[in-house]
Parts: C-alpha cells; structure tokens; sequence
C-alpha cells in the first residue's frame, strides 16, 4: 500500500507534494514525509495523518522532491520509519510502495559492507543499494539497473540524488507508477488523482520499466537499459472530482451519489458489452475471483449467472485464488472484480491464470489500473473516484453491471429498462436518514451485531456486517439465514441485534422464520424489507421495485447504518484505523 509521489519542474515542489500525499492519503495514512533538494537533500517525516499537518511548507524550498503517505508493513508507525528514507550519508532518498521480499538477505550482506540503516523497513535497502551502486559506477542508469535487479518483491519507488540535483528516478515492478506530464514539469504518482489538478496528461509505467528524468528530458527503459517509446494518455479530469461538496465525509457524500452513479454503471460500450457477455456464456469454466466488498459483489455474480445465465461458475477469494489453480488453463475465464484495479492478491491471481492461458475479463473502476490493462477485455463501473476507505457506491455499481450483464445473455430486455431506472428509488432509502440515525443511536453501544438473508441476499448481509465492521468497529458477522441454528444461534441473547434482509420475494418466509427463531431468544430484530411484519424492532421501509432488483438497494440502508454508527462512535469515518483503500500487498 501507502502512495508516492515525485516532482521535477520550474515550481517549488513542496506544495505539490504536500497536496499530492493528502489526495494519496486513501493508500495509507500512519505517518508520511517528503524530501527536497535544496542544496543537499532536506527531510520532514512524521507520524499521524498528513491532513491533520497544518503546514504547506515547513520551510523547505526546492524543484525536485519526493513524497510518500504510509500504510505500516514492516516496523511500528515511528518517525524513522516513515519515508523517504536516505543513504548512510544522506545523498539520496527514496520512497517506496510494495514490498521488498528479499529485504532481511540484502540488509544483511548491506551491514556487513558498513552501511547504516536507521529503520525497521524493508525500503530502506533501496536508498543502501542505490548508494553501494553509485558509489560503484558512477552512473545513474547504470545504478537503477543493478538496484531493480537485486530487489524482489514488489515495487514502485521514486529516488533523488544530491549529486544530481536536477533529476528524479523511478521503477515499478508490479505496483503503480504514473507520469504525469506538463510543459518544464514532470509528476510521478501512485495515481493519477495526485496530480490530475497540474495536469491530464499522463503516461502509464508498465511492469519492469524504470524512468530517469530532468524538468525537460525523460528516458523510460526497461529493466535491461533498452529505451521504451511511451504513448501519452489525456485522461477525464472530471473523472477525477474528488471535492467533497456539501458532505462532512467523503462516505456520506458517496453514499448520497448512488442516486446517479448506479445509473451510469449501466452505460456501457454495446460491443463490448455483448463481447463479455459471450465470454461468460461460452466459458467451458467460469471463475469469479474479488477481495472484500468486490469479493461479495462476486458472490451475487455467482448467484445470477447461474439462475439467469445458466452458467455453472465459482466465486474464489482472489487470497485462496490458488485452491482453484490446477484447474485453470486455455478453457477458463476469469472474472476479476475490484474498485481500484491495484489489489494485489487479485493481480497475482489473474497473472498466474493468464500464465496458463486463461481469458482474463475484468470489472473495474480505476481505468488504465494495472487489472485494467493485463485483461483481455474490460468493463467500468464509471462511478467517479472513491475516497472514502470503505467501499460503498462502487459496490451497488457493481452490483448493477452484474445484473447487467446476466440479464444481457439472456436478453431480458423488461428487467435491464428496470434496472435503468433503479436509482430512482435511492432517494425512497436516503430520505429515511432520520430512521436510521435512530436506530444507529439506540445500538450505537452493541458489542456484536448479525446480518442475516438468504440466496442473493447473503451477499449483501455479509457486506452489511463488512461496513459495520470497518466504519463503526464494532463485531459484526454477515450469515445465510438459514445458517444460524447451526451453531450461532448460541450467541444470540437479548442484547443482540440482527439485522434480517428480507424483501417480499421467494425467500421471505422463511427469512421471516430465521428471524423469529431469533426473536424467541430475545434478538432485537432490525427489518429491511418493503413489508412491515411485527416482529421487526425496528423498520427501515424499501421501496416496491421489481424483486429481483432488491440486492442493490437494500444495502444502502446498510451503508447509513454503518455510517451513522460510526460517527455516533466517533470513529473517523474516512480513514477507519489500520485500514488503506488499495490494498497492494499480499
Ligand atoms: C471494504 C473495502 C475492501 C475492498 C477490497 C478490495 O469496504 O473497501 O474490502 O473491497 O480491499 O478492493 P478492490 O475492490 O479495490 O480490489
């Protein structure tokens, strides 16, 4: 995880940097720092979040400098850990993203040669190994180079030399790096949102390529020192709005755009659309394959591909990806599933698949992200940036391309002009907000809560129990309904409230029976339905829509929930502890 972000041009790269890392900050957010040339190399790290730093400056004041925003992996969340990190005597910096696997071997044989390291970090061998290679050679590419060959792992880093105070250097092997590009002005970035505001010109690193760059020269090679011509990419700036409007947190403001974005999800290329749908419908073996929330927008996929579709398929946890291996080859396709296109264990999944011939189609919403461009074919959820950790519209996106395209292979032209017209019923489920802000009050003390609903809705329930769990930091389980006498119902006590997704459709009785078994051990009974049954404690009313449709909608009100818990909890709704939102490592 964590975010980089380098600058060379004709402007003072403090604040471009400082405004870079607070828009990287949903990439990891314990401690952060930057570096500067000016004169020699100038440091300010710290600890905690780099929103809550009041200064644009500090004080430093130079044109090439590096910046980093940190998710901790390896070593506490100390000031010496933050990055960069710097050569034994200081000539050269650098920040990293990824992990350095072989950190422990090099570190070694590193302190043995007398180098010193000042942190607990897999990184720091990074500044240690361009030191000895410099000191070595005397030549910049030629020290890139031997520096990205004893690396393993994954990686994007960004370097500046003292002794080369006009120059910037870089390498990515399987983590993001992108060139943004602006007359006299070069920006280097985990992202593009970074820098979307200096410019939309950008240019995508591939996997093993290494940059070395001036304000007005850049040279981009491979690992073996051959020169790559790159094309220049203009992106959206619109599709990289990231203000937070009227909204006290960026989770409200995206729960609130679902009323637009679920439709624009729906707006799809019609060849490639059908494409997509042919790959899935033709599949000799169909593996869906996602992390987290996008993991359980895969299960509803399952789920729909099998009763519209009339495709036997699998929804894998892209972390057990490899239990289902040995059974993937030139027949397989792969559905890969992720908001940000840049988790790591769905990228190392999809990549040993490919390896073995499979057809890789892929949902996402970060376009040109690494999953974007190693599929065969894509589809956007179109559903703008995501700042807000917890996914939230990106999940009911793509829920609804999923409903999309099982209803496309089977042409239920009725259902699809239904689906369009879903987001109008968001505001039925956002005006109940008083409803809900209630109902987060009077359990905002629980220490467990449960989910419950049966065949499409035990996706959802288990991404009600996600957000509660994530946001509010309260225990929370997501269970098939039909599950709990197994075993759960043991934990069930009057203190205990259960949240029962059960929209009137074939699995509302018995749903409703689930409940009362609950009820009848003292559960406080929460209803998510459009059906009032005086069993619920409490009612959150949805709206009357076709019921095949209810999974996107009935997990809004699981959103608010979530939400209002959190902040009712004071828990920081944007950024919950430990948590980044692309998680880049494994
Ligand atoms: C939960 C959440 C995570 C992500 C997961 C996969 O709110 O955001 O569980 O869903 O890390 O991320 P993507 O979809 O970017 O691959």
């Amino acid at each position: 995880m964590c975010g980089i972000i380098g600058y060379v041009g004709d402007k003072d790269a403090v604040p471009i940097l400082m405004n870079g890392i607070r828009r990287l900050e949903y990439r990891g957010y314990d401690s952060w720092g930057l570096a500067i040339i000016q004169g020699e190399i100038k440091l300010m790290k710290n600890t905690g979040k780099i929103s809550e730093s009041g200064s644009n400056s500090f004080g430093l004041k130079g044109n090439v400098g590096i910046a980093h925003t940190r998710w901790a992996t390896h070593g506490g969340v100390t000031r010496e850990n933050a990055h960069p990190h710097t050569s034994c005597g200081k000539e050269i910096a650098i920040v990293h993203n990824g992990i350095i696997e072989n950190y422990q071997e090099m570190k070694k044989s590193l302190l043995a040669e007398g180098h010193k390291f000042t942190s607990q970090t897999d990184s720091e061998v990074i500044a240690h190994l361009l030191e000895k290679f410099y000191n070595k050679f005397k030549d910049i590419k030629k020290t890139l180079l031997a520096t990205v060959k004893r690396i393993k792992g994954n990686f994007a880093f960004l370097a500046i030399f003292q002794d080369e105070p006009d120059l910037i250097l870089g390498a990515r092997k399987d983590s993001p790096l992108v060139i943004g590009v602006r007359k006299n002005e070069l920006f280097f970035a985990s992202d593009v949102l970074s820098f979307v505001e200096y410019t939309d010109k950008v240019i995508f690193l591939d996997n093993l390529e290494a940059v070395m760059a001036k304000k007005d020269s850049l040279k981009i090679f491979d690992f073996n020192g051959r020169e790559v011509r790159k094309g220049i990419t203009q992106v959206a700036w619109e599709a990289y709005d990231v203000s937070k409007k009227e909204f006290t947190h960026y989770t409200l403001k995206e729960i609130h755009e679902q009323s637009s974005t679920i439709k624009n999800s729906l707006y799809q290329d019609p060849i490639k659309l059908t494409k997509f749908c042919k790959s899935i419908k033709v599949a000799k073996k169909l593996f869906i394959t996602a992390s987290g929330t996008s993991f359980h927008a895969g299960l509803l996929a399952r789920h729909l591909f099998s009763k519209i579709s009339k495709v036997y398929c699998e929804a894998i946890l892209a972390s057990e990806f490899s239990q289902v291996m040995d059974w993937v080859d030139k027949d397989t396709v792969i559905l890969a599933i992720s908001q940000s296109g840049e988790t790591a264990d769905i990228l190392h999944a999809v990549r040993e698949a490919k390896e073995k011939g499979a057809k890789i189609l892929s949902i996402v919403n970060v376009m040109s992200s690494t999953l974007d461009r190693e599929s065969d074919l894509t589809l956007y959820l179109n559903c703008g940036p995501e700042i807000g950790v917890a996914a939230t519209k990106s999940f009911t996106a793509q829920l609804a391309l999923i409903y999309l395209l099982a209803l496309t292979t089977v042409d239920e032209v009725v259902n699809i002009n239904k689906l369009k017209r879903l987001n109008d019923y968001v505001e039925f489920i956002l005006e109940q907000k008083n409803k809900i802000m209630n109902i987060a009050e009077k359990y905002k003390d629980s220490s467990d809560f449960y989910f419950i609903g049966r065949s499409v809705h035990h996706p959802i329930a288990l991404e009600g129990a996600l957000k509660l769990k994530e946001l509010s930091y309260i225990h929370a389980e997501g269970m098939a309904a039909g599950e709990l006498k197994h075993g759960t119902l043991a934990l069930i006590d009057e203190r205990t409230p259960v949240v029962v997704l059960n929209p009137k459709d074939q699995t509302y009785h018995e749903t409703l029976s689930n409940a009362l078994e609950m009820k009848a051990r003292g559960a406080k009974i929460i209803g998510i339905s459009n059906l009032n049954n005086e069993i619920y404690d409490d009612l959150i009313l949805l709206p009357q829509i076709e019921e095949l449709l209810y999974p996107i909608i009935e997990v809004i009100p699981l959103q608010m929930l979530a939400y209002y818990m959190a902040v009712n909890r004071g828990a920081d709704v944007d950024r919950p502890r430990n948590l980044a939102k692309s998680v880049t490592v494994k």
